[in-house]
């Protein structure tokens, strides 16, 4: 039943942006492998969706045996990868004067080289399917954030890996696009918020449509990079923020 289903393939799967667009995959018909780090939270995540759509895989998308080995679950098990989502993420706020060479470049390797990782070990598959891409950028990618020059920088270029794939693949029918989130309340957000290293008052204040996104609004806009309701767009990078980038409150 399972290999007449869109795949996707969805890394940081089992939380946040990452589940909520598993379930929206779902809801068109598809099936969703969730891949993270922790078995637990993987089964956790699975449990909460609707039975037999999804299933997890382990996945680190720093280490490329891991990320290989995942990939080769799917095609032994789907046979299919029909659309990739990157979601794997994390966000760690540091002084710029004071972070070490290993903590500026575990940002990189996570969002940038996890992203590359995964997109190279799936094009094989992708390319059968004449499927998409979505990396999951950020606002961050656009703007000068204090404390935040390992994320500001793995984000910029996660558009430039986007865009560069998307010229390499396109001729091969794969599109390659990017979602450049605002802020949304996910673990991601909450943990900052809760440790004092994120202020929401300045950015709601800042946001036209005044208030946080949810997983779920990011997950539509993506999915329609993910899927065929974007045929013609690739090399893109949508941004879903509120409005927050295009601002004005400055005027
Ligand atoms: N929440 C926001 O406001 C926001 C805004 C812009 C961009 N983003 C980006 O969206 C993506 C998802 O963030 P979220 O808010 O859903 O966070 P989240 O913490 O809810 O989910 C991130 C998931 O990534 C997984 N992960 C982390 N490192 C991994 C690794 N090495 N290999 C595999 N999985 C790994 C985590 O285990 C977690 O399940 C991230 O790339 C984040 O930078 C989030």
């Amino acid at each position: 039943m399972h290999l007449t289903r869109p795949v996707a393939l969805i890394t940081g799967g089992a939380s946040g942006i990452g589940l909520a667009f598993a379930r929206r995959w779902i809801a068109d018909g598809g099936l969703a492998v969730l891949a993270d780090l922790d078995p637990a939270r993987l089964d956790e995540a699975v449990d909460g969706l609707e039975p037999l759509r999804s299933r997890g895989v382990v996945c680190d998308v720093t280490n490329q045996e891991s990320v290989d080995a995942a990939v080769a679950d799917v095609a032994g098990a789907e046979g299919r990868i029909d659309a990739v989502f990157t979601s794997a993420g994390i966000a760690r706020p540091q002084p710029s004067d004071r972070i070490t060479d290993d903590a500026f470049a575990l940002l990189l390797d996570i969002h940038v080289t996890g992203a590359m990782r995964v997109c190279r070990a799936a094009y094989p598959l992708l390319r059968e399917r004449r499927g998409a891409i979505v990396n999951v950028a950020s606002v961050a990618a656009f703007a000068g954030m204090p404390g935040r020059a390992s994320y500001t920088a793995a984000k910029a270029a996660v558009g430039g890996l986007t865009r560069t794939l998307a010229v390499e693949w396109g001729p091969h029918g794969v599109r390659v696009n990017a979602i450049a989130p605002g802020y949304v309340r996910t673990a991601l957000t909450d943990a900052l918020v809760a440790d004092g290293r994120l202020n929401a008052a300045p950015i709601l204040d800042r946001t036209p449509l005044g208030r946080f996104g949810s997983p779920e609004e990011i997950a539509e806009a993506a999915h329609f990079l993910a899927t065929p309701a974007s045929s013609f767009v690739t090399g893109h990078t949508l941004v879903a923020d509120g409005g927050l980038t295009v601002g004005g409150d400055w005027y």
